[in-house]
């Protein structure tokens, strides 16, 4: 019977990882967890939050702006904060609740939400 289980509990977990791989739906999914509540579900900059913030959260479907900044620019202002990239300390430093992978993969999710359409 346990052993049953065991191969149950690993069909799961790689099918876990599996849906793992697609980048993209997994930046979504980071993104809805850690960013929407400032940036927006649809990342336009209107989270929950953002009535009650002095600065207006970065609106991530801005393609003008957003084509304006290197990935670089991007990964150290989500791993570092805001101060990192000279902007406001609103935007929260996320180094030590993510990996660098993780970063690359909201990084790659940005480009999604503000560029896809300019491709
Ligand atoms: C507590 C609210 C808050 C949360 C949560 C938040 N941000 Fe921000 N973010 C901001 C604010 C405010 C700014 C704008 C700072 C400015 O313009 O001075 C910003 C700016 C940014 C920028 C810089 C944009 C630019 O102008 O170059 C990036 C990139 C960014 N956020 C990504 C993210 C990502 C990815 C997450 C989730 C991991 C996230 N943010 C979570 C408030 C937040």
């Amino acid at each position: 019977m346990k052993s049953v289980v065991q191969v149950i509990a690993l069909l799961f977990l790689s099918s876990v990882t599996f849906a793992d791989t697609d980048s993209a739906s997994q930046g979504e999914k980071l993104y809805a967890v850690y960013c929407s509540q400032c940036h927006g579900l649809e990342g336009d900059g209107f989270g929950v939050n953002a009535a009650d913030m002095d600065v207006l959260p970065k609106d991530h479907t801005d393609t003008e702006e957003m084509v304006s900044r290197t990935d670089e620019d991007l990964f150290k202002a989500i791993k570092h904060g805001g101060k990192a990239v000279g902007k406001s300390i609103l935007m929260p430093n996320w180094d030590g609740n993510m990996t660098d992978a993780e970063i690359n993969t909201l990084v790659a999710y940005l480009r999604e939400l503000c560029c896809a359409a300019a491709d």
